[in-house]
């Protein structure tokens, strides 16, 4: 069951960024405020979702049925593939396949090109996705790749045989990451994280972050598919991947963002997922 609460969707960063400057063009406060345009979604934000889900990307072709698989089903949320999370040394996802996007050395229209066909005999985008769609996980992977948006491996690392096969990675603010969830996220997941919960009421936003980060930094990157959630985050990749750690490590509170009564229950003292970072 899904409580929203709080869905209210807020200015986006571009607006909210540029309102000042809006208002002087405009004249607001003399004439009649205008509804602003949202901004246009970044194809690498564009990429990253249909990544996650590419069945809710507008890019879908008419009249075809899309396979069940996810893109985040073949490589897993780190686009490591079975050298990575859901490989047989961690998850162990019978989807994964051999190839770790992380490793490449394609440029992003060879890539765009590779999934058009489908790789290890996963799903041939260009029977389900425009160009267009396509090209934009190309940009995505690209740009995750070579570090213009944020690595995974910056924010967190593998960890082999313990919960949730990773570990927060040393580094982030979580005073910094308190007061961009006040600001960012408050409006539609609630101040305490149970305004919302996810996964039929297993988790609140803080148990799922304690539980499922590998997959949580995606989000807060990307958005979630077919929802009002955008990219959360602004600047190069380092900035983004730094104001994504900071977050993490902020859900880490398990007293300011409860599991509350979430059946996936909390996380016990001693856990390596947020390691230090664990109150
Ligand atoms: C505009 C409203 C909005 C904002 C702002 C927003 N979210 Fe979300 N978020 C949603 C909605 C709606 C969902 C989908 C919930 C569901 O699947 O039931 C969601 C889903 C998520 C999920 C996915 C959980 C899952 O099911 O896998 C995570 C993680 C998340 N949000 C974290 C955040 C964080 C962290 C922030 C702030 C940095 C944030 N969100 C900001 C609306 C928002």
């Amino acid at each position: 069951m899904r409580e929203a609460r709080y869905i209210v969707r807020p200015m986006s960063n571009a607006v909210r960024l540029f309102a000042p400057l809006l208002c002087t063009l405009l004249a607001c406060g003399r004439s009649q405020p205008t509804t602003p345009t949202p901004a246009p979604m970044d194809p690498t934000e564009r990429g990253g979702r249909a990544f996650d889900r590419w069945s809710s990307d507008p890019g879908m072709k008419a009249g075809v049925t899309p396979e069940g698989a996810r893109l985040k089903d073949l490589y897993g949320w780190d686009l490591r593939g079975t050298e990575g999370l859901y490989g047989a040394a961690y998850a162990n996802k019978a989807t994964a396949l051999p190839r770790n996007w992380l490793t490449s050395t394609e440029s992003a229209t060879e890539i765009a090109a590779l999934l058009a066909a489908g790789t290890e005999g996963g799903p041939a985008l260009a029977t389900y996705l425009d160009d267009e769609a396509i090209g934009a996980i190309a940009g995505f992977i690209v740009g995750v790749r070579d570090g213009a948006l944020p690595r995974p491996d910056w924010i967190w690392d593998l960890s082999a045989g313990t919960p949730g096969n990773y570990r927060l990675r040393d580094g982030a603010d979580a005073a910094r990451g308190h007061a961009l969830i006040a600001e960012q996220c408050a409006d539609c997941h609630g101040p305490d994280g149970t305004g919302m919960r996810f996964d039929d009421g297993a988790f609140t936003l803080g148990s799922h972050a304690r539980q499922k980060a590998y997959e949580d930094w995606f989000k807060i990157l990307n958005g979630q598919p077919g929802t009002d959630m955008g990219r959360q985050v602004t600047g190069d990749g380092r900035a983004m991947a730094q104001q994504i750690h900071d977050i993490l490590a902020a859900l880490c509170d398990r007293t300011r963002y409860p599991a509350s009564d979430a059946t996936g229950g909390e996380v016990p003292d001693g856990d390596p997922r947020c390691g230090a970072y664990l109150r």
